[in-house]
C-alpha cells in the first residue's frame, strides 16, 4: 500500500497543480512572452537549446503556476517576481553546460537510472577524507574499488568563521570554502566523477543561511528589504506566541527557537544553531534568490541535490511549523523549476521526522529519492532488541514507494540517530514508545546493563527526557567495547553486527548509502572535544579524520592472508557490495516480508522483473533454526544457494544459521 503519496487526491501541491489558473497562467506566460525572448537574445542561446527549454516550459509551467499562485499570489507583486523566476530558469539553462545538457537527455530518457542495483552511495566531508578538493580526484580509484557510483560531498561552500555546524551555516553559496579548493575545483572533480560513472550530490542547505551571509548582513545593517529575508522580530510578542507551538531542535544550543541580535536589537528566527538564520520563504524574493543559488550548485555538475532540513522551511502561527502543506509546494515549485532547467538533476529529501511525515516529501514530482530514517532507526532498534516484530510491522507498510522514486537506506550519517518509529507500530507490537526510546537511549549509551554499544547523547532534552544519539556505525555494534576487553569474541560478534546491518541495507530496496570510514569499521573519536569549535556538538565523535594507513594494512593482509579486524571489514563490504550489484533481483524497490515465525529472523523476497532473492537476517547472537518449507513456499524452489556464504540450502530440511548471520538466497 502507498502510504501517502504527495501526487495523490489529497495532496495540496496536486490540487492547486491540476485544475485551476490554467487560463491565468496561460495569459501570464503570454504576458511574459517577450521578456522570455529578451533574455534568449541577450543570452545568446540557440534556437535548438530554446526549443528543448521551451517544451520543458511547456510542460511544467501550468502546475508551477498554480503551486505560486498559491503560495504568493496575494502579493503586490506577484507578476514581478514571476517574471524574475521564469528569467532565472532561463538563465540557468543558458548557462548549463554541453556535457550536463547531454547528461540531462540521458536521464529524460531513463528517468529511473537511480533504481538500479548498480547504484551504491558513499558520503564524506573533504577535509576530514582527503584535506581538500583537489587531492579528493586521487581517490575516486577508491570509490571506483569499493563500489561507489554515487557521492554525497558534506557541505563545502564558504562558511562562517568559527562553529559552521559541519559546512551547515553557509556564508555564501558561490565560493568553495578556501580550505577545500574553489568553484573550479569542484567542477573539475565533477567532470572526474561524472567520467568515472560516479554521480555527485551536494547539499541544498536553504532552510537558513549563516548570519554572515551577505543577506543577513544586509539585514544586520537595517536594510528592511533584507530583513525580510528572515524572520525578525523587534520584542517577545509574535516569538512567543511560535514558541507555544513549536518544539526545541538544538536544547543544548539555547532554549527556543529565537536568538537575540544584539546589533540589531531584535529577535532572529533559529531553528538550528543561533547562527543559522531562517529563511522567511512567505517572501517570493527569498524563493527567487534560493533558486539562483540552487542553479548555480546544480550547474557545477551536481546530479542529486540534498534538500537539508525540509521540514522546517514555511512556518505558520499555531503549528508546529514542520511538515507544513507549504513546505511540500515550495519543494514541487523548486522540482518544476528544476525539471526546466536543469531536468538531470534529482531531489533527495532530509526529512528525519515521523515517518508518516517523511513519505509525504517522496515523489516524481517533489523529491525523487529519501533518507530513510524509520529503517535506519529499526535496524538498530533490532540489534538492541534481538527482535524484529517493530522492524517488520514498521516495513509491512512503509516501504513501498511511488514509482520513479527511491530510498536512500543507511545506517549511519554525519548526525545523531533519533527514534523516530511511529508509536502506533510499537503499539501494534505491545510496545510503548516512550519507556522504549529510553530503553534504546540507555542501551546505545552503554548505561543498560548487557549493552555492547559506546554512544554518546545528543541534544539531551532534561525537561522531556528527549535524547538522540552519537557515534560510529563500529562503535554503536560493539567494536569499541569489544577492543577494549580485548575479547576476540565479542570482536567476531561485532563484525557480524556491522555486517548483518549492512546487508540489510544493502538488498532491502532502494540505494545504500554508505559514510565512509564505515568500510573499516572507524570507532568513535573522542578527540573532537579538543577542537572549541567542535567541542558543543557530539555529532563530531562520528566524523572522525579518514585513516589511510588501514589501506597499507589492508594491502599487508592481502599479501601475507593474515587478517586484521579492519581489513577483514573492509574486504567483507567490498565483497557484499560487489554482490549486490550482480544480483538484478536487487533492482528497484520491491519487497515482500516473509513471517519465518522466529522473533529473531527477519526475512523478505526480493523481485524485479523475473529475478527473486530471499534474504534472512539471524539479529540474534545465538544460533537460529528456520524452516526450510517457508522457503520454498516463498521463495518458489526446492534448492537455494546463498550467495554470501556459498552455502547449498535444501528446502526439505530446517536449517541453522549462525549468530547474525544474513544470507542471500537464489533458486537453483
Ligand atoms: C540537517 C543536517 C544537520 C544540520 C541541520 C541544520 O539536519 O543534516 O547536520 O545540523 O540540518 O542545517
Ligand atoms: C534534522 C533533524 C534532527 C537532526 C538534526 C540535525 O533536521 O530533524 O533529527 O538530528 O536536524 O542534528
Amino acid at each position: 500500500m502507498i502510504v501517502s503519496n504527495p501526487n495523490g487526491a489529497n495532496s495540496p501541491g496536486r490540487k492547486s497543480a491540476n485544475a485551476p489558473y490554467q487560463f491565468e497562467a496561460d495569459l501570464s506566460l503570454k504576458r511574459l512572452r517577450p521578456a522570455l525572448d529578451a533574455a534568449w537574445e541577450r543570452l545568446q542561446v540557440e534556437p535548438a537549446d530554446v526549443h528543448e527549454f521551451e517544451l520543458r516550459l511547456t510542460e511544467h509551467w501550468r502546475p508551477l503556476f498554480a503551486l505560486l499562485m498559491h503560495l504568493y499570489g496575494s502579493r503586490y507583486d506577484f507578476f514581478y517576481h514571476l517574471e524574475q523566476i521564469l528569467l532565472t530558469a532561463a538563465e540557468a539553462w543558458a548557462a548549463r553546460s554541453p556535457v550536463l545538457r547531454e547528461q540531462d537527455h540521458h536521464r529524460i530518457n531513463e528517468p529511473d537510472w537511480f533504481s538500479s542495483q548498480k547504484v551504491v552511495g558513499g558520503a564524506l566531508y573533504v577535509d576530514l577524507f582527503s584535506e581538500n578538493l583537489g587531492k579528493l580526484r586521487q581517490y575516486i580509484g577508491y570509490f571506483k574499488e569499493l563500489g561507489l557510483t554515487y557521492l554525497h560531498l558534506m557541505p563545502l561552500f564558504a562558511v562562517r568563521p568559527g562553529d559552521n555546524d559541519g559546512g551547515y551555516a553557509i556564508s555564501n553559496y558561490r565560493s568553495v570554502d578556501p580550505r577545500l579548493g574553489t568553484v573550479e575545483d569542484l567542477r573539475l572533480l565533477a567532470d572526474e566523477l561524472r567520467a568515472a560513472g560516479i554521480v555527485l550530490v551536494l547539499d541544498f542547505v536553504f532552510n537558513h543561511t549563516s548570519e554572515d551571509h551577505q543577506w543577513a548582513l544586509q539585514a544586520q545593517a537595517g536594510d528592511p528589504e533584507f530583513q525580510r529575508y528572515y524572520h525578525i522580530y523587534p520584542d517577545r510578542e509574535i516569538p512567543d506566541q511560535y514558541e507555544r507551538t513549536l518544539r526545541e531542535i538544538f536544547p543544548t544550543v539555547r532554549r527556543g527557537n529565537f536568538t537575540w541580535h544584539d546589533g540589531m536589537q531584535q529577535w532572529v528566527w533559529t531553528t538550528f544553531n543561533s547562527f543559522q538564520w531562517d529563511l522567511n520563504y512567505s517572501n517570493p524574493a527569498v524563493f527567487r534568490a534560493m533558486l539562483e543559488e540552487m542553479f548555480f550548485i546544480a550547474n557545477t555538475g551536481v546530479d542529486m541535490l540534498r534538500l537539508d532540513a525540509v521540514a522546517f522551511i514555511w512556518k505558520q502561527m499555531g503549528t508546529g511549523c514542520e511538515n507544513l502543506p507549504e513546505a511540500h509546494m515550495l519543494i514541487q515549485a523548486f522540482n518544476r523549476l528544476s525539471s526546466i532547467a536543469t531536468p538531470g538533476m534529482l531531489f533527495k529529501s532530509e526529512a528525519i521526522v515521523h515517518p508518516d511525515d517523511v513519505v509525504k516529501y517522496i515523489g516524481e514530482r517533489e523529491c525523487q529519492v529519501s533518507y530513510n530514517p524509520t529503517l535506519m532507526a529499526l535496524l538498530w532498534e533490532s540489534l538492541a532488541t534481538r527482535n524484529v516484530g517493530l522492524l517488520s510491522r514498521s516495513l509491512s507498510h512503509r516501504h513501498q514507494l511511488p514509482p520513479r522514486t527511491a530510498w536512500v537506506n543507511y545506517l549511519r550519517c554525519h548526525d545523531d540517530i533519533g527514534w523516530t518509529f511511529d508509536d502506533a507500530d510499537a503499539a501494534a507490537v505491545g510496545i510503548n514508545g516512550f519507556d522504549h526510546r529510553n530503553f534504546l537511549n540507555r542501551f546505545y549509551t552503554g548505561q543498560f546493563e548487557g549493552s555492547f554499544a559506546r554512544g554518546v547523547p545528543f541534544q539531551e532534552n532534561l525537561q522531556t527526557g528527549d535524547m538522540r544519539i552519537s557515534g560510529t556505525m563500529a562503535s554503536l555494534a560493539g567494536l569499541e567495547q569489544a577492543i577494549e576487553e580485548d575479547s576476540e569474541e565479542l570482536k567476531e560478534l561485532a563484525i557480524r553486527r556491522m555486517l548483518l546491518l549492512q546487508g540489510i541495507t544493502l538488498s532491502i530496496g532502494g540505494i545504500p548509502l554508505l559514510y565512509l570510514g564505515e568500510e573499516w569499521g572507524m570507532l568513535n573519536d573522542y578527540d573532537f572535544v579538543k577542537d572549541p569549535a567542535k567541542a558543543g556538538d557530539t555529532r563530531w565523535i562520528h566524523r572522525p579524520k579518514m585513516q589511510w594507513h588501514y589501506l597499507d594494512e589492508l594491502d599487508d593482509h592481502i599479501a601475507s592472508g593474515n587478517g586484521s579486524i579492519r581489513s577483514r571489514i573492509f574486504l567483507s563490504l567490498q565483497r557484499l557490495i560487489a554482490l549486490r550489484q550482480s544480483l538484478p533481483a536487487l533492482a528497484g524497490q520491491q519487497m515482500k516480508l516473509v513471517d519465518l515465525g522466529n522473533p529473531h529472523v527477519l526475512c523478505f523476497v526480493r523481485m524485479h522483473e523475473a529475478h527473486r532473492l530471499i534474504v534472512i537476517a539471524n539479529f540474534s547472537e545465538y544460533p537460529q533454526t528456520i524452516a526450510g518449507n517457508l522457503l520454498r513456499t516463498a521463495g518458489l524452489g526446492r534448492f537455494f544457494e546463498d550467495v554470501i556464504s556459498g552455502d547449498t540450502i535444501a528446502s526439505s530440511e530446517p536449517h541453522e544459521m549462525e549468530s547474525y548471520q544474513i544470507m542471500w538466497m537464489q533458486r537453483i
